[in-house]
């Protein structure tokens, strides 16, 4: 897209109301006459936690809409493969780098691993997330709340600060952020204050990078069915999960993707610092 929209604009007055579009100079910007067929053409865009959920979700979303898919996970790797072959069989091209973005290092390696192999980078989802259930404070490990921020937030952090050498104007970081950033959530504590913070970081990144084009916003699901669910509530968790908001079910993972696809594309040009909340119609501030 043609990034030169005007900053200001000539005094001008019209006596009617409705006014005239074809009388304004200069003209409202309504068609994108660069518009690509597929909305990512062309760009390389990186998944942390795409090999399964919503990361794999929007991995294959991305690829749909031309992208090239760099998928970095902890060790899923039969998950992993799966995706790959999904984004194959569509025509698209995806690599797997699989490790803990808790480590800073690792974090540099797989972001020159992605440099390499398609020579730049324009879109970055910082997707990964652990979280284990306790039911009170007091049951919350150092050890655990450590390695919670660690994953979720200094994963996110360390792979942003590398990432940022790379993206230039038009580029976007996007954040998985959660419903519980904003209701919280009774049982999962620790990982609903990453969730919190993950949400300030992108206000925060937003307005610093504003100067330089590049975009940074969040999706805020609300419950989904992905391995995470079975992975931390328990049996009876599981059987009645998703089922309090107004839609009384858990979105699938492919209902959450459109909303990175969007603010990925050009149509989400003038979004900045935003959250898009997909939760089956819970209303949360902020
Ligand atoms: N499922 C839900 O109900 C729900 C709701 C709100 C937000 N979310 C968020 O959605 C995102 C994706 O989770 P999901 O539900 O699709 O589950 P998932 O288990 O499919 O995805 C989590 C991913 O994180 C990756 N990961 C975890 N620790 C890592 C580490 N140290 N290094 C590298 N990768 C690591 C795993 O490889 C995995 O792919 C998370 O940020 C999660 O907090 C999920």
């Amino acid at each position: 897209m043609n990034r030169n929209f005007p900053k200001t604009f000539q005094a001008q007055h019209q006596n009617v109301q409705p006014g005239l579009e074809e009388k304004m100079n200069p003209k409202p910007i309504y068609i994108n006459k660069e518009e690509a067929i597929k909305k990512l053409n062309d760009k390389v865009a990186i998944i942390t936690g795409g090999d399964s959920g919503i990361g794999r979700a929007v991995a294959i979303a991305f690829a749909k809409e031309g992208a090239k898919i760099a998928i970095v996970y902890l060790n899923e790797h039969e998950d992993a493969e799966i995706t790959k072959k999904e984004i194959e069989n569509l025509g698209g091209e995806c690599i797997l780098l699989s490790g803990d973005i808790g480590n800073e290092d690792y974090c540099i390696s797989a972001i020159n691993s992605v440099k390499s192999k398609f020579n730049k980078i324009n879109i970055l989802v910082n997707n990964a997330a652990e979280q284990h259930v306790c039911k009170n404070i007091t049951d919350i490990t150092k050890e655990q709340l450590e390695k919670t921020f660690r994953t979720n937030v200094f994963g996110s952090f360390f792979m942003t600060k590398e990432v940022i050498k790379h993206l230039s104007e038009g580029d976007c970081i996007i954040n998985t952020t959660s419903i519980t950033a904003y209701q919280g959530n009774e049982t999962l504590i620790d990982y609903s204050m990453t969730k919190g913070a993950l949400t300030s970081f992108t206000r925060s990144l937003a307005v610093n990078l504003v100067g330089k084009g590049i975009r940074v916003n969040s999706v805020a699901p609300g419950p989904v069915w992905t391995p995470l669910i079975p992975a931390s509530f328990d049996e009876t968790m599981v059987s009645s999960f998703g089922q309090s908001n107004p839609m009384k079910r858990a979105a699938q993972p492919i209902e959450i993707a459109e909303a990175f696809v969007f603010l990925a594309s050009d149509g989400a040009n003038f979004i900045t610092g935003e959250t898009i909340h997909v939760n089956g119609g819970e209303f949360v501030n902020g």
